[in-house]
């Protein structure tokens, strides 16, 4: 179901919510603005899920200080009560996704009932980054054409998954990547998890061993995604 890579390309959306003024950054952050060129570059993209959570202040500090960015697909309902966190996210230059309000399976929802979803998310966002959400991933990966349809923004699923939900060991979690990882790949994990977040800096250093180099979603696809469409990575044909 979630093979899907990229589908033609047709309306593109440029997701470049960033180029809209950002809120105050406290702490400038090139990143967000900076091209990548991932036709060249064996780029990769960490995505987190389900935040923000606790731990999620323990992960940003690490992203900082390697300066890698990230995607985090925020469950709108939680944002509320971890606005600096939020705000901070994007202040340092990362992508930031929505993940619906309460994590629904967006198949069994009505039209109206995921419409909800969408919009009380991107409010919140919005509210405290002064941009809405650039990409939205379906809670439990769960999507149908019919849905698809109905969800304004690409839809990030992966092609890398952490197993980080079931894995207790954070050297076990940077392996079950590592053995998985490829240039292109889309990576799920979950920053509600402390042992995920402890798996970070070991799993930033074996990428950047292999030559890795770690971007948002919207560089892994140079910000050519559209709305209402799968992806699980980013294309994969040999360039040059
Ligand atoms: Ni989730």
């Amino acid at each position: 179901m979630f093979s899907l890579s990229l589908i033609g390309l047709a309306t593109l959306v440029s997701c470049s919510a960033t180029t809209d003024q950002q809120t105050s950054a406290h702490s400038p952050d090139p990143s967000h603005e900076e091209h990548v060129d991932c036709a060249v570059l064996r780029c990769v993209a960490l995505t987190f899920d389900d935040g923000p959570d606790q731990f999620t202040e323990e992960l940003l500090n690490t992203l900082k200080s390697a300066q890698i960015p990230a995607t985090f697909f925020l469950i709108g309902s939680k944002v509320e009560k971890y606005p600096g966190t939020v705000q901070r996210m994007s202040a340092e230059g990362h992508q930031v996704g929505s993940h619906t309000w309460d994590h629904s399976d967006i198949t069994k929802l009505s039209g109206d009932q995921l419409d909800q979803q969408l919009i009380r998310t991107d409010t919140v966002i919005k509210k405290l980054t002064g941009d809405s959400p650039s990409a939205f991933r379906p809670p439990l990966g769960h999507h149908d054409v019919a849905h698809n349809k109905l969800v304004p923004y690409p839809l990030i699923l992966w092609d890398v998954h952490s197993h980080d939900g079931r894995l207790k060991e954070s050297n076990k979690i940077v392996d079950a990547v590592m053995d998985a990882i490829q240039p292109g790949s889309i990576i799920l994990m979950h920053d509600t998890r402390q042992v995920t977040v402890h798996a970070v800096p070991e799993l930033l250093a074996q990428l950047k061993l292999k030559g890795y180099t770690l971007v948002t979603v919207d560089q892994l696809f140079d910000g050519n995604l559209r709305i209402s469409t799968p992806y699980s990575s980013a294309p994969r044909e040999p360039k040059q």
